[in-house]
C-alpha cells in the first residue's frame, strides 16, 4: 500500500500564519442519533457497535491518522474513497481534528465505522468550535459530551482497551501557553494568539477555564483519570501499546520557532501535562513496545525520544496535502502496527528526519529564509 507523502508544508490547524514551508522542499443497520437541543435526527449506516468482532492481537493492523478535517469538501470526499479495512481485524485511531461541525462528524465517524472493524477516537480543537453549529449548545464543553455520546452511539470507541494483546490508550488534553519553553523570536511583529488561534474565538468555556491557561490544559487532563483503572489493566497484560492524543506531549515534536511561519506556534500547540500523563504509564525512560500518536500541527512526524516512540500522521488541509509526494494524491492513514508488532519507520517525515541528523537549538533565533520575506522587520 503506497505511503507516500511529504511533511514539509506545515499549518497548523486554526492558526492563520502557521506554516512552515522549508525550501523546496454490509452488515449494515441505521443508527438514530438525536441532540437535546437540537430536533434534528440524523441517520447513518453503520455497523452495530455490539457486532464489533473478536480480535487476535497477532492478526491485528492499527492504522493511525489526525486531522481529517471533514469540514473541507475534498477531505469528506477522500474519507467516502478510503478502501474498506473490514474483516475483523482492522483498527483505526482518529487523534481529532475530524470536523467543525456535529453533522459532519457524525457522518466521518460513520463512515469511519463502516470501513475500519473498529475506531478509537479522542478530540481536538476544531471538534470543539461551535461557530457553524446549528445546535445551540452551552459550551465547548457541551459539545463534548454530545461527540462522545454521538461515539457511543456509533461504536467509535474513546476508552482505553485491549484489542487482542495490545493495549490502545485514548487521551484526552488541551493546550496552555507555558507549554512552550524555548526563546521567543523578537524584532519582528508576530500577531497575538487570539489573532492566529480562531480557539480563543469559537470555543466557549466555563469561566473558570481560560483558552491557553494551564486551568483548562488540567481539566482536559483530569478528564483521564476515571480511566485510570482501565490503563492499570492494559499495563498488566499487555506487552504492547499504542496511546494517542490530539495535542503534542513535547516541545521537541514541533519545529523550532525561526523555521514557523507563526513563530509562536508553540504556545497552541501543546501539554506538558500530556507528557507528565504518558511518562506515568510508560516510565521516565519510557517503554519497549510501545508508541504515542499525536496530531494538530500537521507536520508529518516520526520519532523516539527518552524511550518513546512519538508519530503524527495527519491528512491535513487539501492545500497541505497537496505539497506531499505525488500531490498527496495516494496518501493513506498510516499503518502502525501489524503482524504483532510495530511497523517501520514513518516515511517521508521532512521535519523529524531532519532532526534525525541536525540538533536543535532554540537559542537560535535568526528566521529562516523562507519565514524572514514573511515578515517585515519592526
Ligand atoms: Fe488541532
Amino acid at each position: 500500500m503506497a505511503r507516500s507523502f511529504f511533511s514539509s508544508g506545515a499549518l497548523s490547524p486554526a492558526l492563520a500564519l502557521t506554516s512552515a514551508s522549508p525550501p523546496p522542499h454490509p452488515n449494515s443497520s441505521t443508527v438514530s442519533i438525536s441532540t437535546q437541543s437540537h430536533s434534528t435526527r440524523l441517520h447513518f449506516t453503520t455497523r452495530p457497535a455490539l457486532e464489533t468482532p473478536a480480535i487476535n492481537g497477532a492478526a491485528a493492523r492499527v492504522y493511525v491518522v489526525s486531522d481529517l478535517h471533514t469540514d473541507y469538501p475534498e477531505n469528506m470526499s477522500w474519507l467516502k474513497s478510503l478502501p474498506y479495512h473490514n474483516g475483523g481485524q482492522n483498527v483505526l485511531l482518529v487523534a481529532g481534528d475530524v470536523a467543525e461541525t456535529y453533522q459532519n462528524f457524525l457522518e466521518s465517524m460513520s463512515i469511519l465505522r463502516d470501513k475500519f472493524d473498529r475506531v478509537f477516537f479522542v478530540p481536538g480543537n476544531h471538534d470543539l468550535w461551535l461557530r457553524r453549529d446549528k445546535i445551540d449548545y452551552l459550551g465547548s464543553l457541551d459539545k463534548l459530551d454530545k461527540l462522545l455520546d454521538a461515539c457511543q452511539k456509533l461504536g467509535v470507541e474513546t476508552k482505553p482497551s485491549i484489542v487482542g494483546g495490545l493495549g490502545i490508550i485514548p487521551l484526552y488534553s488541551w493546550y496552555h501557553e507555558s507549554f512552550d519553553e524555548e526563546r521567543d523570536i523578537t524584532g519582528i511583529r508576530i500577531p497575538s494568539l487570539a489573532m492566529a488561534c480562531k480557539d480563543y474565538h469559537v470555543c466557549r468555556w466555563p469561566d473558570e477555564l481560560k483558552n491557553g491557561e494551564t486551568s483548562l490544559a488540567l481539566y482536559f487532563d483530569s478528564l483521564n483519570d476515571e480511566n485510570s483503572g482501565l490503563v492499570e489493566d492494559i499495563l498488566k497484560k499487555c506487552t504492547h501499546i499504542i496511546s494517542f492524543s490530539h495535542f503534542v506531549p513535547r516541545q521537541e515534536l514541533c519545529p523550532e520557532k525561526r523555521m514557523l511561519f507563526y513563530p509562536n506556534l508553540p504556545k497552541v500547540i501543546g501539554s506538558k501535562y500530556l507528557e507528565k500523563r504518558i511518562r506515568a504509564i510508560y516510565g521516565t525512560e519510557g517503554r519497549q513496545s510501545t508508541c504515542h500518536v499525536f496530531g494538530h500541527t500537521h507536520f508529518c512526524w516520526d520519532a523516539v525520544h527518552d524511550g518513546i516512540r512519538y508519530v503524527q500522521a495527519p491528512l491535513a488541509y487539501p492545500r497541505e496535502r497537496k505539497r506531499r509526494m505525488n500531490g498527496g494524491e495516494d496518501w493513506l492513514p498510516f499503518c502502525i502496527y501489524s503482524s504483532g508488532d510495530f511497523t517501520e519507520r514513518l516515511s517521508p517525515c521532512y521535519w523529524s528526519d531532519y532532526y534525525s541528523v541536525n540538533p536543535r537549538t532554540p537559542d537560535v533565533t535568526q528566521l529562516a529564509p523562507w519565514v524572514a520575506r514573511f515578515y517585515s522587520k519592526v
